[in-house]
């Protein structure tokens, strides 16, 4: 994991029974190759001591203003200086509201006051403290003042209630972190994008399909969250997690695929049409099991195009495509980017078969062709999206 390489970050740990997903996440850090400086308050040492986070970043831990270690005593502006940001996880319901106030009584407080850094917080608390008005008026105001919350989740408390409140688990916290770091070029667009395969039923136990993983459309749908945009995923069938904070529509058959995407088409400033869509499904939709026959034939109709008919709507969003080629890849890829008017198209050339975890396009639109670092696919995705973002913004 090369986003976090040779960064700096402050993790302060406040007093809630997450903390011991802190040790996990200073962990998940350190592999990251970030430098971690914990520091813990009196309530956080109360459930994960310092000892072990010394252990598992390899520094030490800052637990009091009046540590002696730092020489100009200044250990509340200096911790801070040079690192990236300033992450609390846990951070408590009291620690939020102290930092709404500006409370300066302990270490962390006193470091969150004095910083020239960004502040990421990721709230632990029991669902009733949550909602409590006092806390949800503290998050707005943090959120006005520019701190970025992360989560919280939904789920099984500690204190064996279920709701909102529990702290995001550490691998989700490093993945927000990174996104934090992502430039925002499409903040404030809207995105739709389809992905996968699709299946099209023969009768109720076969079908066609196409061995398309989905990994591609998931991580640009990762990546244009990551830069700011509210995405909407439309999803063949798949077994893939959702990206955090895109809306999932799951679908099975290309006219389903179809429906949906022209549901939601007009919310859209741009359309990614990364799905393999089959490009035909049988005439008959056949009821029961076809018995086997030595020889069996299936009458098959085309399916429509969904990216074509996106790009021929009346104020349509900015259209791209993918084409994925075992041959001719320039001339294929601009005949599509033509035909179906698209101003961007995705061109890869596929020798291994689909569903891989790397990926190495290039990208064809009115000016040319650009060919972009093989990379694995998340990597590519931040890529397409940028230059989409310039070709979008024009
Ligand atoms: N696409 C679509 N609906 C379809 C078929 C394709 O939206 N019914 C989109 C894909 O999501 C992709 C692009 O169109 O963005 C691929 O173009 P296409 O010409 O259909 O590619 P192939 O199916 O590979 O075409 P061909 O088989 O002729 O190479």
């Amino acid at each position: 994991m090369m986003e976090l390489h040779g960064r700096r970050v402050v993790l302060g740990v406040t007093g809630g029974v997450a903390a011991y997903k802190a040790a996990e996440l200073a962990r998940l850090l350190v592999k990251a190759d970030v430098e971690v400086n914990v520091v813990l308050t009196e309530a956080g040492a109360q459930f994960v001591g310092a000892a072990t986070f010394q252990a598992i970043t390899g520094r030490p831990v800052w637990q009091t203003l009046w540590d002696s270690r730092m020489d100009n005593a200044m250990a509340h502006i200096d911790l801070s200086r040079d690192a990236d940001f300033i992450l609390i996880a846990p951070a408590t319901a009291d620690f939020l509201a102290k930092l709404t106030h500006g409370l300066a009584d302990d270490l962390l407080s006193t470091l969150c006051l004095a910083r020239d850094c960004p502040l990421l917080v990721a709230p632990a608390m029991n669902r009733q403290m949550w909602q409590n008005p006092a806390t949800q008026r503290n998050i707005m105001q943090l959120v006005n003042d520019g701190v970025s919350v992360l989560g919280p989740g939904i789920g099984e408390q500690a204190c064996g209630e279920t709701g909102a409140g529990r702290m995001l688990e550490a691998t989700e916290i490093l993945d927000d972190a990174i996104a934090f770091l992502q430039p925002k070029v499409m903040a404030g667009k809207r995105v739709l994008i389809t992905a996968g395969p699709t299946f099209e039923a023969i009768d109720p136990v076969r079908g066609l399909t196409n061995p398309s993983s989905g990994k591609m459309g998931f991580a640009l749908a990762r990546a244009c969250v990551e830069a700011g945009a509210q995405v909407t995923l439309i999803a063949g069938p798949v077994t893939l997690n959702t990206p955090r904070g895109a809306t999932r529509i799951d679908v099975t058959s290309a006219l389903q695929m179809r429906d949906a995407v022209m549901r939601a088409v007009d919310a859209a400033d741009v359309f990614i049409g990364v799905a393999a869509v089959a490009d035909y499904r049988p005439v008959e939709n056949v009821a029961h099991k076809i018995k086997k026959s030595l020889v069996m034939s299936i009458d098959l109709i085309a399916n429509p195009d969904i990216l074509a008919e996106v790009a021929a709507r009346p104020n349509a969003p900015f259209c791209v495509g993918f084409a994925a080629e075992s041959q001719n890849l320039a001339s294929y890829a601009e005949g599509k980017r033509v035909a179906k008017k698209l101003p961007l198209v995705v061109g890869n050339l596929v020798q291994d078969g689909l569903g891989g975890d790397q990926n190495a396009v290039t990208l064809f639109d009115e000016n040319g062709a650009h060919s972009l670092p093989q990379g694995d696919k998340l990597e590519v995705a931040r890529e397409i999206v940028k230059h989409l973002a310039v070709l979008a913004g024009k």
